[in-house]
């Protein structure tokens, strides 16, 4: 049977997920792709106990690309330093990369587009997306014949295990990202999860996918799920609604929505029922209307899944596409909105001195006629009351603009979010 080799840079989470799938699923995977997949090499900082001790061992990861060897590199390290020398020199010395690297392929994407096509070499990345939900191959595969018009998604398992238990046991965010951290859900340093980043460069990926469009990270707007309060969650569920952290591409014409916020959704559509640690992304694509994937998003075996199925589409010669779907010099570049002209219905909150406030001509009081408010709820606290407030459709600057010039004897303090609706 014909062999492929394989140098496996990195060996913690993600790495030992891989190795364990290649012992155990040896048979299976053979069976499928007519090739034996063999670690050859592996590199790390430290070696580990799980090694089998006839594998060479590089304490260099760079190593790996000039190993004559191997014909693959899977690149399970992380960020965007010794990950993308690696890359790169492996792509120079003709060695196909597989990754799970979506910090690198965000922000530097299009040199490492062109890079690969120069080399005529090949980089499968499915892991780097909503883990071992197979997206990148739904959407330049399966959906290949579709222009995608919008998409939203859950792509962090850490916020969506946060803001579920959050809701079902009625806790704030401190005490919920806590549990999170010890049970394994959320990293020892949590911020690029629960501040957007994460998901913004898995959007930034997906988004170049669906448009043709260069990745385009810097212009991506994060917001992440840090000040969601359970008074936020319970306001939301009053109304009818979620909170879920969406990663939002809208094909706009002549601009793209390239967004990360925590926004209300319909508890009855069905990207709000995904709930935990999964990950989803619902698309709406022109000729096969909607589609939904959902699965796991982290963990060993789970992402290890998605980088060994590509190195099986390596094996069995299916490794041809482009990095982002189009070659890197067609790739277009049309402007991401700015958030500022996001036009949608707004979830306002205030907290009122109750002293001074009648519930009864509250919305007239607040608000005047300078803006049509649908819902409105409220929350008895000790000496405030907690207004919930649905607008209707506005554009993002004129909603910024009337909370500035709110009656602040009457208001403590307000904020808001966006709504969004999926219709599906
Ligand atoms: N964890 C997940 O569930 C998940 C899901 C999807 C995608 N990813 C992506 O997968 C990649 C790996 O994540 P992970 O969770 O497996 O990370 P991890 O558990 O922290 O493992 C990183 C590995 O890289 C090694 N390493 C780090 N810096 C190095 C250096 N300068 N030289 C040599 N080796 C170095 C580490 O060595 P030591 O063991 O000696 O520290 C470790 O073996 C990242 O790009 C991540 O974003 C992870």
């Amino acid at each position: 049977m014909k062999k492929l080799r394989v140098g496996l840079a990195g060996l913690g989470t993600v790495g030992k997920g891989v190795y364990d799938i290649l012992q155990k699923d040896a048979k299976l995977i053979s069976l499928r792709s007519q090739t034996k997949i063999e670690i050859v090499a592996v590199a790390s900082r430290s070696k580990k106990d799980f090694l089998d001790p006839k594998i060479k061992f590089y304490p260099d990861v760079i190593a790996l690309a000039f190993d004559p060897e191997i014909e693959v590199v899977v690149e399970v390290i992380g960020g965007c330093g010794i990950a993308k020398e690696l890359l790169e020199e492996a792509l120079k010395n003709g060695k196909k990369v597989v990754t799970a690297n979506k910090a690198l392929l965000a922000e530097h994407g299009l040199e490492i587009a062109k890079l690969v096509e120069k080399h005529n070499g090949y980089i499968g990345f499915e892991a780097a997306v909503a883990g071992a939900n197979p997206i990148i191959k739904s959407f330049k595969e399966g959906l290949a014949a579709n222009e995608f018009k919008e998409f939203y998604a859950i792509l962090n398992g850490t916020c969506n295990f946060i803001l579920t238990k959050m809701k079902d046991e009625k806790r704030d965010f401190a005490g919920v990202l806590k549990e999170a951290q010890k049970m394994g859900y959320a990293e020892a340093d949590p911020t690029l999860d629960i501040n957007g980043t994460d998901t913004a460069h898995k959007l930034t990926i997906l988004a170049a996918i669906a448009s043709q469009n260069q990745p385009d990270f810097k212009q991506t707007y994060i917001e992440g799920i840090e000040k969601i309060s359970f008074n936020d969650i319970k306001l939301a569920e009053e109304f009818g609604y979620k909170i879920k952290l969406l990663a939002i591409y809208k094909n706009l014409g002549d601009a793209l929505q390239q967004t990360v916020y925590p926004a209300l959704v319909k508890s009855s559509e069905k990207i709000a029922q995904v709930d935990g640690p999964f990950n989803a992304v619902l698309a709406l694509a022109s000729n096969a209307d909607w589609n939904m994937t959902i699965g796991r998003g982290a963990g060993g075996l789970t992402t290890g899944s998605a980088i060994v199925s590509d190195l099986i589409d390596i094996a069995c010669k299916r490794d041809k596409s482009f990095l982002f779907n189009a070659k890197a010099a067609d790739l277009d570049q049309k402007p991401i909105q700015a958030i500022s002209e996001h036009v949608g219905k707004y979830f306002l909150r205030m907290k009122i001195d109750k002293s001074k406030a009648r519930k009864t001509d509250l919305v007239q009081a607040i608000f005047g006629d300078k803006i049509k408010i649908e819902q409105v709820n409220f929350i008895d606290c000790n000496e405030e009351i907690l207004c919930g407030f649905i607008t209707g459709e506005q554009k993002e600057k004129n909603i910024i603009a009337i909370l500035k010039n709110l009656d602040l004897e009457l208001i403590k303090s307000v904020g808001f979010l966006r709504i969004e609706e999926t219709n599906f």
